[in-house]
């Protein structure tokens, strides 16, 4: 059966019942900013909020997040909620506010400098440093204290994302046993040798494993976790069930591999409106239409493989100088947690590379690399990806990724290649692409020229495979499951 909106929206009383449904995010939805004198709002970039945005307009309910926009207060009614999307109300968004100390040491600190680099295994030392993990308590606990304000005394199920906010479950659990609650994890979980150095590990595994239903990507980070628990908590992990029980409490183990609104982006890409945004695009960046145009769009973050493909940019150019002229290579770079040194970093590291082999290999009317920086909206992306002959994901590790199945989606024409990393939880499913390992810039190099000569009929013969991937598996199929598989639970 394929998964649709519509049958999400059908099923949905049947699985829930009379619950209510609460998702619980660090990063909201919705960010209103101030702008010119007004207020207006945007769409935050990164897989969790591009994933559940979806199906949260199809299940309604509340999400919980913290406000981040500088407009966020002024918009929101006395229980600190506002109706989204703000043009269209379909679920409210409730919002939880942090001081300069709760955002420092739980999202810069405890999340962004410690669980983060250590699952992502990507050679950058995770730090851990007690006043974050201070910090990183008393966030979980003002998530608690909102969620079960929320719920009251009805009946509901939490839905908790991602790396913030692993004590959460527990935390609830001990105040209100009737709550269903089910975690799931949008990054990698790193295999016992990486996660036996937290110093808090006990504490995070048993955050976890008080949820009634843990989601990962794939079966090998499920697999990480499992074995994490047999090694460091005095639980029964039963393999046959994939279940662990841990003080009487039994939690299940799956892999939900996350998706995208495969329908609407497809149907986005093809409207008038997406139409005028290439124009607009072409015209903005002075894109020629003879040009062979590669993109990737990127947070800039040390996971995501982007210093590895400029290099490889640079080396294709190297070795084969005769498409110097021909080929564009756009990359859209938002910028991200900026108040950590690594990213700082990077981003500086990555504007001397640009502009180091945009150099090395431009002619009078042509360089290699257009970088964008500028925020762009969701039209603009899809445009960006409409443009694209070929599209290049190249994390060095990633949970699952989600910028290369929009790319799918966004194709209907077939007229689209995609490189592909070998590290992105998405490699599993995406037979069709072009695989790269991209520490290695031969390889990397290669997979481009390939890309390029890819011949028409091939090309879409393989975006046909892909595309029928990403049909099927896509975001309501996802939610569909995980709600299922907690019904039968
Ligand atoms: C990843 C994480 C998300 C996060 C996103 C953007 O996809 O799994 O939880 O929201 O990155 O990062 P940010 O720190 O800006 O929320």
């Amino acid at each position: 059966m394929l998964w649709t909106k519509q049958s999400l929206k059908d099923r949905i009383q049947d699985i829930i019942g009379d619950r209510m449904l609460i998702i619980a995010s660090n990063r909201e939805p919705y960010v209103h900013i101030h702008k010119e004198g007004k207020i207006e709002y945007i769409q935050p970039v990164g897989g969790a909020v591009t994933a559940l945005d979806p199906v949260m307009k199809v299940c309604k309910g509340t999400w919980v997040a913290y406000g981040s926009g500088n407009a966020d207060k002024e918009v929101v009614d006395k229980k600190n909620e506002v109706g989204v999307p703000p043009d269209n109300p379909k679920y409210k968004l409730r919002r939880i506010w942090l001081n300069k100390d709760e955002e420092n040491g739980y999202y810069y600190g405890y999340s962004n400098k410690a669980m983060w680099p250590l699952c992502h295994m990507a050679y950058t030392r995770p730090a851990f440093d007690e006043v974050d993990w201070a910090y990183y308590k008393i966030v979980n606990k003002k998530f608690a204290d909102t969620i079960l304000n929320v719920v009251g005394n009805k009946k509901a199920f939490v839905w908790i994302q991602d790396y913030h906010l692993l004590l959460l479950g527990k935390l609830l659990k001990e105040k209100n046993k009737n709550l269903l609650t089910a975690h799931f994890l949008h990054i990698p979980w790193p295999n016992t040798e990486a996660f036996r150095i937290c110093p808090q590990k006990r504490e995070i595994l048993k955050g976890l494993l008080a949820n009634d239903l843990l989601g990962f990507h794939i079966r090998y980070h499920c697999a990480n976790f499992m074995e994490t628990v047999k090694l460091e908590m005095e639980a029964r992990v039963d393999t046959e069930k994939t279940s662990v029980t841990y003080g009487g409490h039994e939690v299940f183990i799956r892999a939900f591999p996350i998706s995208v609104d495969f329908e609407e982006i497809s149907d986005a890409a093809q409207s008038k409106d997406t139409a005028k945004a290439v124009k607009k695009l072409k015209d903005e960046f002075s894109i020629n239409d003879g040009l062979f145009v590669m993109a990737g769009l990127d947070r800039i973050d040390y996971t995501k493989g982007i210093i590895e493909k400029v290099r490889a940019v640079d080396r294709f150019f190297e070795k084969f100088p005769e498409y110097k002229g021909k080929v564009l290579f756009i990359q859209k770079g938002g910028l991200s947690r900026m108040h950590i040194p690594e990213y700082k970093n990077l981003n500086e590291e990555l504007n001397g590379l640009v502009e180091e082999v945009n150099w090395k290999h431009s002619t009078e009317k042509w360089a290699p690399i257009l970088f964008i920086r500028k925020h762009m909206t969701r039209k603009e992306i899809i445009a960006l990806y409409k443009i694209a002959d070929a599209c290049i994901v190249s994390p060095v590790h990633d949970g699952m990724n989600l910028v290369c199945k929009e790319y799918i989606a966004a194709k209907k024409d077939l007229n689209g290649a995609l490189i592909l990393s070998r590290f992105t939880g998405a490699a599993r499913e995406l037979d069709g692409a072009i695989f790269v390992n991209p520490y290695s810039r031969e390889d990397f190099a290669r997979a481009i020229k390939k890309a390029i000569e890819l011949p028409r009929a091939e090309k879409q013969k393989r975006m046909r495979r892909l595309r029928s991937v990403v049909k099927e598996n896509n975001i309501y199929k996802w939610a569909g499951k995980f709600l299922e598989e907690l019904k039968r639970i």
